[in-house]
């Protein structure tokens, strides 16, 4: 789903340039060469090293994420999802939990950078774990027509197995907000637009021709891979998003299949902030005590690897920089 002018161009352009600067004036890369290799959480993709940067905590992340412009797209996220349902009140989609995620700048030429089509979030423990087995229980009971992607009941009590980047929080959607101007070919977001696609690669690991010890490529720890080799016929549909403008944002539930495009063929850098949506619930509260200490610190989300680098940044986003409503994004207040 693409929301178009979520933010004022210019105001996305201005972040995009001091995010450029931040980077710059830090001497990100330098720093990045000495921890080269922490995060394999894509180690097992074909392409395995994007260039996204392990900074959480400036400015314009911390702007946008606590923005009324994203709350309002974020409730309205959140309320397509029927959130009360047989195992109770899983969220309030009305309240939003700040996750602190990563950047995307991506040189124009380059090629040797993408993601391939994957699922965030778990992968083997989709079938093994028993709030995975709530979520898909239609599915593995054989009522495939009952399934229902945007049905929250038991979403929020999954376990996934503890990984320097696996997702900890429920996310209604995945999203980014895009810096720059960027569509087909600028090494960008490719992505399966169906949310109930991950239906189909469920049963497809229990059909007959797969081994009764194999999950269709499924590893602990790692993003969940979609690959030729066992999903070919849902990779047909596979598609770059369109054209996006600088205050655009993307979103997608989930359970959709994504990736980055491996090639960059375009002219201008592709940056994205990665903003997504996780309402208010048990789950994702016990994470913020977490993050706030890691938002203190200046250190990397506790959800990635712990690289630090913000340590000691010049110009930070700090605490007493919050708005009212950040601080209750944060969980600094009610
Ligand atoms: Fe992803």
């Amino acid at each position: 789903m693409i929301f178009r002018n979520t933010f004022d161009r210019n105001r996305v352009t201005s972040w995009n340039e001091s995010l450029m600067e931040y980077v710059a004036k830090n001497d990100y890369f330098e720093k990045q060469k000495s921890k080269d290799g922490m995060d394999r959480y894509f180690a097992s993709l074909e392409s395995s090293r994007p260039q996204i940067l392990g900074l959480y905590w400036s400015p314009p992340q911390m702007e946008a994420r606590t923005s009324s412009e994203l709350a309002v797209a974020r409730r309205w996220l959140n309320s397509l999802w029927t959130f009360s349902s047989e195992n109770g009140v899983e969220f309030d989609p009305d309240r939003e939990c700040l996750y602190a995620d990563r950047l995307r700048q991506r040189e124009p030429g380059d090629d040797t950078l993408g993601l391939s089509a994957h699922v965030d979030g778990g992968s083997v423990e989709r079938w093994l774990d028993e709030g995975f087995r709530g979520v898909y229980r239609h599915l593995l009971s054989g009522d495939v027509e009952s399934y229902d992607p945007f049905d929250a009941a038991f979403r929020t009590v999954t376990m996934e197995i503890p990984s320097p980047a696996v997702c900890s929080m429920f996310r209604t959607y995945q999203g980014w907000t895009a810096l720059s101007r960027q569509g087909p070919g600028d090494g960008t977001l490719n992505l399966v637009p169906i949310a109930n696609a991950l239906a189909w690669v469920i049963l497809r690991a229990l059909q007959d021709d797969v081994p009764d010890d194999e999950l269709c490529g499924a590893a602990p720890s790692r993003a969940l891979t979609i690959s030729e080799a066992w999903h070919a016929k849902i990779l047909r549909a596979y598609v770059p998003i369109p054209m996006v403008e600088p205050g655009d944002t993307v979103w997608w539930h989930p359970d959709v299949i994504h990736g980055v495009e491996s090639q960059h063929t375009g002219a201008g850098y592709s940056n994205v902030m990665y903003i997504g949506a996780a309402p208010a619930c048990a789950k994702n509260e016990r994470f913020l005590a977490e993050q706030r200490r890691a938002f203190e610190a200046g250190e990397s989300s506790p959800d990635f690897a712990a690289e630090n680098y913000e340590v000691d940044f010049e110009g930070r986003f700090t605490a007493d920089m919050l708005s009212p409503l950040g601080r209750v994004q944060m969980g600094y207040e009610a």
